[in-house]
């Protein structure tokens, strides 16, 4: 048995739009109930009538500990213990070292507390429970490569990265491979998030090929999901890419 199973329960934020909103759509096709959370009720209504019955609209703001808390525990108690989990939900809003520090907060807050909200709200059930478990964590690219000009976004994903390492270390002691964790690392995807970016850059995914991706690299075991070159990378980025992911480039 595998956690992707028909009947088994997902979690996915910033399930209304992109990434999110396809990663829930390919659960649900799996049979998988989804609990589509997002932070309007409006965009997370709308997202779950597109995906269907087995979607579960809920509406959180990942960065407030508190507001996840309370949705972690009704979802236990409403669906019982959670299979995949996956932590999205992300803002692009960035910022300079030197932007004011709204900005820093946001991004953080929802970008890494939101990561941090969601493996403490969920995790211990899955550790306690001896059912099969994926949690994947949504990072990028910018996250490893740290281009200049957003900064506050690009600590926010190379806190992600760490984080996911430091997850897979303690499920591997204390889980022994039965619960995995998995850096999900996109490049330039068409979605919200980029729908008002200048940038149309040649070989940038669709939603739907990034999420696709994610599931064969994780029925593959593969720590690091990493969306192939495209031309929004260089090709010294990628090889400092790759060798962030453990592979060695010459
Ligand atoms: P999107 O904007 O289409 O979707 C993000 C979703 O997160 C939205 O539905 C939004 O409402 C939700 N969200 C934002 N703040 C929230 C909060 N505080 N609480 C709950 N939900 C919240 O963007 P996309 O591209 O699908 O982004 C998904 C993830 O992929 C993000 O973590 C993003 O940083 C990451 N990513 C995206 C890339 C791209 O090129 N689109 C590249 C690399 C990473």
């Amino acid at each position: 048995m595998t956690a992707i199973e028909r009947d088994n329960l997902a979690v996915v934020t910033g399930a209304a739009s992109g990434i999110g909103l396809e990663a829930a759509k390919a659960f649900a096709a799996a049979g998988m109930r989804v609990v589509v959370v997002d932070r309007s009720d409006d965009a997370t209504m709308r997202a779950a009538l597109e995906i269907g019955d087995l979607a579960f609209p809920m509406t959180c703001d990942v960065s407030d500990r508190k507001a996840f808390d309370t949705l972690a525990a009704t979802i236990g108690q409403r669906h019982g213990t959670v299979s995949v989990l996956m932590n999205n939900a992300g803002i692009g809003a960035g910022g300079d070292v030197l932007a004011p520090s709204a900005d820093w907060d946001a991004v953080l807050g929802v970008n890494l507390m939101g990561v941090v909200h969601g493996v403490q709200a969920f995790v211990p059930a899955m550790l306690a429970s001896d059912a099969p478990g994926v949690v994947i964590n949504t990072g990028s690219k910018q996250g490893i490569t740290q281009p200049p000009g957003n900064t506050a976004y690009n600590v926010s994903k190379a806190g992600v990265k760490a984080l996911t390492e430091g997850l897979a270390h303690t499920l591997r002691s204390h889980a022994g491979g039965r619960i995995t964790a998995h850096l999900l690392i996109p490049g330039f995807t068409y979605t919200g998030m980029t729908a008002r970016s200048d940038e149309k850059p040649a070989g940038a995914w669709s939603a739907k090929q990034v999420v696709d991706h994610m599931l064969t690299g994780i029925a593959a075991g593969d720590f690091y999901i990493l969306c192939p070159d495209n031309e929004t990378t260089t090709a010294q980025d990628h090889k400092r890419i790759l060798w962030a992911a453990g592979d060695i480039v010459e």
